[in-house]
This record gives C-alpha cells, structure tokens and sequence, in this order.
C-alpha cells in the first residue's frame, strides 16, 4: 500500500523527521481558524496510507481538527490512517474520582477509534489499566517506551556511577526501572499524594538512595511541576550532590522552568514527544521501527 506521513503545523520538524526515518514522503496539513472560533483544516491529498503525526498536547482544538482532517482524507480515498500521537492526552482521568465526572480516557478513545485504523503512542499515562489496548476496544493502538532512549542519552552524557534514578511515584516505576536497567544504575520511586492541580506530597525515602549522589528524576509528564520540584526538595534535603530531571513529555511553560530551576534541579531534558525548549532525545528512529510494517501491507 502507498504510505505518505502527514503532520499539522506544531509538529512538522517532528514529522518530518518522521517521514525521513521511513524514507516515506511528507504532506503538511493547513489549518485555518474562522473569526467564530470554527477550524478548517486542509489536507495536502491522501495516499491509500496516511500516517498521520500529531502530539495531542493541548489537545481540545487539535481533537476536533483531527476528526475533521479524517473526513477529507476518507473522501479522498484513504483506506488506511494511522495516528502517531507520541503524547497522548486525558489518559490520566482514567475513572470518575468523583460522583458526576467523565472518564475522559474512555470518552477520547471512543473518538480516536471512531476516526482512526490504527494508534501509536509513547509511554501513555496508563495508571490502572496495563496496556492501551483495554482502552481502545476493536481499534488497534499500542505504546512504545521511551526508556531506550532515555537511558541511552544518560549514557552519552557520562552519567558518573554512582547515579540513582528516583522515580517521584509509584506509576513511574515501570519507566525508571527500565531506565535504569539500560543504564545500569540504582533506581527507587517515592510515594505520592496528589492535593490539588498543583500541590502534592513525597513520602521519605531512605536517605542512603540519594545522599552524596548525583540524582536523575524520572518521570513521564512534566506539567505544573509540582511533582518534580517536591522530589527535587526531598532529594536536596537528604543530601543530593546535584538533581537532574528527565521526562518524556514536557507540557509545562517558561515560569514554569524557572520553578523548576529554582527548586534545585539543575537540568531538564525531555523527549521530543511534544515540541519543547528542553527536548534532547529524539523519537524518530524507536517510532519508525514500530512504523516500518505499514509498507510491507
Ligand atoms: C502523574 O502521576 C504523572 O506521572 C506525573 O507525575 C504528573 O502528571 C506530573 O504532573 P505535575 O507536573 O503537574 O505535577
């Protein structure tokens, strides 16, 4: 089947780099916004294949464009499309926590499937269920770890021995385990509670994981910061030497970063899931190996 990789404004470089790593051509989609707020996407033609690339942070207006996008490239004889969304958002409302709220997990799985063939993500926040397939039903969609990667550009910049990986919660101790397996460091996580949007708590850890050591944070999300500046300020009490943080997907902004700066952790470095000032590790290659089945159909 002919394969092209399509790709919206934000996430061009990303795509394209894509597109190369599959040795497949490239289209950019066009988008427009009315005066009313209405959006207008216009897609440049559609081969039997369309990969389509498109992170789903700040996901509301991006959701409705994809759905869009999927109708002309239905029209224009796509048979088959194949969304890449390395972030994939609302996964964490995985159940109402409360009386009245949505489970938004299942309600934005329910729209991506209705539209897509097939889905691709990087380590989505999966916290009670184990593998995105549960949550998309018929549709196919799978995840891919970042964690390679991750651990490989640990290694590249000379982590010193004596690193340890501290994950900031329980749900993170998949990724930091496998990060640390690549890298050959020590690895813990520490216990969470989460009090609001932007306030949480760590639980101690045993000061011997971090004292007089170089410490790496590992998470998947980076958003309010909270959760990274308390492990940092948990990690710098029990006598760190230097905290570094490293996340998959960077969703937070400049005043931001300057908190995190402020907490003591002296560097954060992401994955280009999601375009960023902090993004160091590049997707591409680990997307494209899962990808390269889409041209042998
Ligand atoms: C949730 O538990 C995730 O793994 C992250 O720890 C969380 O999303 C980070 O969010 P924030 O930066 O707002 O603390």
């Amino acid at each position: 089947m002919s394969v092209q990789v399509q790709a919206f404004a934000e996430g061009e470089t990303a795509g394209r780099a894509l597109a190369a790593a599959l040795e497949l051509p490239f289209g950019l989609v066009r988008s427009h916004r009315f005066p009313d707020g209405e959006l207008l996407p216009t897609v440049p033609g559609a081969r039997p294949c369309v990969i389509v690339y498109r992170s789903l942070d700040s996901p509301n207006d991006k959701l409705i464009e994809l759905v869009l996008a999927c109708e002309a490239w239905r029209r224009l004889g796509a048979r088959r499309l194949v969304l890449v969304a390395p972030y994939l958002a609302y996964m964490r409302q995985d159940r109402a926590f409360a009386p009245g709220q949505a489970v938004s997990q299942r309600a934005v799985a329910g729209l991506l499937s209705h539209s897509f063939d097939r889905l691709l993500s990087v380590d989505p926040h999966l916290h009670r269920i184990a593998a995105l397939k549960e949550v998309f039903g018929d549709m196919p969609a799978e995840s891919i770890s970042a964690a390679a990667c991750i651990g490989d550009w640990l290694a590249s910049e000379g982590a010193p021995a004596d690193v340890a990986l501290i994950g900031p919660d329980e749900e993170s101790a998949r990724l930091v385990r496998a990060v640390a397996e690549r890298l050959g460091a020590d690895w813990t996580v520490m216990a969470k509670t989460r009090r609001g949007d932007r306030q949480v708590e760590l639980g101690p850890i045993e000061p011997q994981a971090v004292q007089g050591r170089e410490v790496v944070l590992v998470d998947d999300i980076c958003s309010s910061g909270a959760t990274l500046m308390a492990a940092a300020r948990e990690a710098l009490s029990l006598g760190a030497r230097r905290v570094r943080a490293v996340v998959v997907h960077a969703l937070f902004n400049d005043s931001t970063a300057l908190r995190l700066r402020s907490a003591g952790i002296g560097q954060v470095v992401s994955t280009d899931s999601v375009s960023h000032p902090t993004n160091r590790i590049r997707l591409a290659p680990v997307l494209a190996e899962t990808l390269a089945e889409e041209m042998r159909r």
